[in-house]
């Protein structure tokens, strides 16, 4: 079935791919539908797949101005909100069935389940020419990512990773800051997260894991599940603590990589490393195959690339801190979550989420900087950048094949954190350790029994 707004053609779409910046290419309206189809004005009808949590400003945030025509939670408790607000709509618990019932009214879906039940959603909407708004992680897995980058491409649909940072205006202008040279060659990225070190380290609640407890009525567990192995229910993994959960989560690094890592991403076009090195606090292999460790340093290497030289880029969790840059004053403070970035001239710090507070340090350097020009487009907001784009007829900023990328750089540390000290080789066109057969299991781990891509 067709959206109301279509796909792009093949030329469009890949005139808006690989770039951070969206390439502008407005359809003409007899492209859009026929000279009887809708004009680019006309409302979208919007589906939320995971309305609880971050769904309920995601939801809000796109769905607002358009028509929400479908909300699906696999609990109604957390589903309640968007419930009451958005009255028409109808309810489900499983997007299957729900694309099923309403695959004709929908055009676009917004998604933010927990991360191991993305891809499984994300394929059932592009499959049937949905347009999709995704959170980060983009998926759980590395293949899971390549296999929603290739739908994506093969459907033509409009697609934006949750990553909302990518849209705003001090990621541009770090952006702009490295074209021009500001700090001179980047050679080194320290870039940390201090959040939530108690959620992102569930290693106290291990014993808790073969406790009984009642599943809530208002709770499908196994849809809540989805394609993860089974295991009994226990509030202790939803919401929101499942991040700290290997089979559900991504740790510290997936959950925080695509924010703070961004803007290094997109402006030194960083694409697949080549070696991953991880040092982790307290490794225990038992203990985790199933919760990440209560500190980790994971350090990437990426090879020269265009005009740019080698580039290390070092991530740091928990117990795990960055050295303190030595360009920055005393009685200053490196940003707790955010990024160092080393150049041959001189030194940036910024904190997360589109490089916000982005300041060249010492502050005599940056009073005495000449900002360049902005030459990169500016967007109105992530959710607006996504709906724009399928009006448009062009790819939104962290579209799937950036989002992917950037996404598996905290999967592969995520990998990388179970093989502590060995410098794992990555060959990215080919999806593999060259060096690790054993690691090469967690690159596309099994379904459960009754779930496919
Ligand atoms: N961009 C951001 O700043 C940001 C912030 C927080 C969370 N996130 C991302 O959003 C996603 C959700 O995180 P959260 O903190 O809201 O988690 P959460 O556990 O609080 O909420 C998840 C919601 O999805 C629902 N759900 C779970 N499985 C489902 C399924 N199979 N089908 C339909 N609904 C399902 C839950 O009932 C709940 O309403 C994660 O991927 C997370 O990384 C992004």
């Amino acid at each position: 079935m067709r959206s109301r707004y279509p796909r792009l053609n093949r030329r469009q779409f890949v005139a808006g791919l690989g770039a951070g910046v969206a390439v502008c290419s407005v359809i003409p309206r007899h492209v859009l539908g026929g000279e009887s189809g809708p004009a680019a004005n006309d409302k979208l009808n919007i589906a939320g797949i995971g309305v609880g949590g971050q769904g309920w400003g995601d939801i809000q945030a796109a769905g607002g101005g358009e028509n929400v025509v479908a909300l699906c939670d696999v609990d109604t408790r957390r589903s309640a909100s968007a419930q009451q607000k958005f009255t028409a709509a109808r309810q489900f618990r499983d997007f299957r069935k729900m694309f099923d019932e309403m695959e004709k009214q929908i055009d676009a879906v917004v998604i933010a389940t927990p991360d191991h039940t993305h891809a499984v959603a994300c394929m059932a909407a592009m499959t049937r020419g949905k347009h999709v708004y995704c959170e980060k992680p983009l998926a759980h897995s590395v293949y899971e990512i390549r296999q929603l980058m290739r739908a994506a491409r093969d459907n033509k649909v409009i697609t934006q990773m949750g990553n909302q940072g990518h849209s705003a205006e001090t990621i541009r202008m770090f952006c702009e800051w490295i074209a021009d040279g500001a700090i001179g060659r980047v050679t080194e990225v320290h870039a940390s997260c201090d959040a939530f070190a108690s959620v992102y380290s569930q290693i106290r609640n291990l014993p808790k894991v073969g406790e009984k407890h009642d599943v809530p009525a208002e709770l499908d567990w196994d849809l809540w599940l989805g394609p993860a192995q089974f295991r009994a229910y226990n509030p202790m993994y939803a919401p929101w603590n499942w991040r700290g959960w290997m089979p559900f989560g991504t740790g510290a690094i997936g959950d925080w990589i695509c924010h703070v890592v961004d803007p290094a991403f997109w402006a030194l076009d960083l694409g697949a490393p080549e070696t991953v090195l991880a040092e982790v606090d307290d490794y225990d292999p038992k203990l985790h195959a199933d919760v990440y460790p209560p500190g980790t340093q994971v350090t990437y290497g990426f090879a020269a690339k265009g005009q740019r030289g080698p580039v290390k880029l070092v991530w740091y969790d928990g117990s795990r801190r960055p050295p303190r840059p030595k360009d920055l004053e005393e009685g200053r403070n490196p940003p707790g979550t955010g990024a160092i970035v080393i150049g041959t001239e001189g030194t940036i710090t910024h904190g997360s989420h589109g490089a916000g507070g982005v300041r060249i340090v010492p502050e005599a350097q940056m009073r005495a900087y000449q900002q360049p020009e902005k030459t990169i487009p500016r967007v109105p907001g992530h959710h607006q950048d996504w709906l724009q784009a399928i009006r448009q007829g062009r790819q939104a900023g962290s579209n799937f094949d950036y989002g992917g990328p950037l996404a598996e750089l905290g999967l592969l540390g995520a990998i990388a954190i179970r093989y502590p000290g060995v410098k794992l080789q990555w060959d990215g066109p080919a999806m593999r350790f060259t060096n690790h057969d054993e690691a090469n299991q967690h690159v596309n781990p099994p379904y459960r029994e009754g779930w496919t891509l």
